[in-house]
C-alpha cells in the first residue's frame, strides 16, 4: 500500500454536501423561528422558507440515495467493528497525547469506523425521523379528522423537534471533529477539491491510472 492523492468526493457528492449544509442551516434557523426562539422572520415567512427548503432537501436526498446505490458508494457507510477500538481509544486518550490518528483512508473505505457509524445513523435514523414527522405535519389537513389526531400531532411535533436538535448536535460535533488531528483546512479541502491522501493497493493504483487517470495525482 502507498499514499496517493485520489479523488474521493465526486462533483455530485460535493454539490450534495454543500447544498445539504445550506438547506439544513435554513431549516434550523427558520425551524427555531417557528418554535419561537427568535423573531428574525414573520411566522408566514418562516413557514414558506421552512417548507420550501425541506422539499428541496427531500428532492436532493432522493437523488443522493439513488446515486449511493447506483454507484455502490453506500458501502463506505457500513460501519465495521474492526478498527473501531483504535479510533475510540484515539479520541479518548491518544488525541490528547499528540498521537497519530490510527485510521488511513482506503479507496473503498474513506471513513473511519466511527465516522461510518455516525453518518449511517444520520442517514437511516435522524433523516427519516425528521422527514416522516415533517411530512406528517405538512399533510396534517389530510388526517386531522382521525380519532386523537391532535394528540398524535403533539407527539409528531416532539419527534420533529428532537430530531432537529440531534441534527444540530451532529453539525456541531462534525465541524468540531474537523478541527482535531490535522488542521481544519486540511480536513476541509477534500470536500472542496474532491482530492485527499488515500492508501492504494498496487491493483487499485493500476486501475485508476488506466481507467480514471483524472482521479489520481
Ligand atoms: C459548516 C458546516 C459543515 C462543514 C464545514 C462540513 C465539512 C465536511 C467535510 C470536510 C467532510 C469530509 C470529511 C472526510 O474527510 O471524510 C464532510 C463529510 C460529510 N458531511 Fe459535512 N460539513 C458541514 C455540514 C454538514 C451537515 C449540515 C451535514 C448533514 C447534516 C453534513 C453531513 C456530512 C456527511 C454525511 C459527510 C460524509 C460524506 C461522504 O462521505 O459522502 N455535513 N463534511
Amino acid at each position: 500500500m502507498a499514499l496517493y492523492r485520489v479523488k474521493i468526493f465526486s462533483l455530485f457528492e460535493r454539490f450534495w454536501h454543500w447544498s445539504q449544509m445550506l438547506l439544513i442551516v435554513v431549516l434550523l434557523i427558520t425551524g427555531f423561528g417557528l418554535h419561537g426562539f427568535h423573531g428574525i422572520f414573520s411566522f408566514e415567512q418562516a413557514v414558506t422558507l421552512h417548507t420550501s427548503a425541506a422539499l428541496a432537501l427531500l428532492v436532493l436526498w432522493i437523488f443522493s440515495v439513488f446515486w449511493l446505490f447506483t454507484t455502490r458508494t453506500w458501502r463506505h457507510f457500513i460501519p465495521t467493528v474492526s478498527g473501531m477500538w483504535g479510533v475510540l481509544r484515539y479520541y479518548s486518550f491518544g488525541i490528547f497525547k499528540g498521537e497519530r490518528h490510527p485510521y488511513r483512508k482506503a479507496y473503498w473505505r474513506k471513513h473511519n469506523p466511527l465516522q461510518a457509524l455516525a453518518y449511517l445513523m444520520l442517514k437511516i435514523v435522524l433523516f427519516p425521523a425528521i422527514w416522516i414527522s415533517g411530512l406528517a405535519y405538512l399533510f396534517y389537513f389530510a388526517w386531522r379528522d382521525l380519532p386523537r389526531a391532535t394528540e398524535w400531532l403533539t407527539g409528531i411535533a416532539m419527534v420533529h423537534t428532537a430530531a432537529a436538535f440531534l441534527i444540530l448536535a451532529f453539525v456541531f460535533i462534525h465541524v468540531y471533529m474537523l478541527t482535531t488531528g490535522h488542521s481544519f483546512r486540511d480536513h476541509l479541502m477534500p470536500m472542496i477539491s474532491g482530492f485527499d491522501e488515500v492508501d492504494l493497493s498496487p491493483e487499485e493504483e493500476a486501475y485508476l491510472r488506466k481507467d480514471q487517470p483524472g482521479d489520481i495525482r
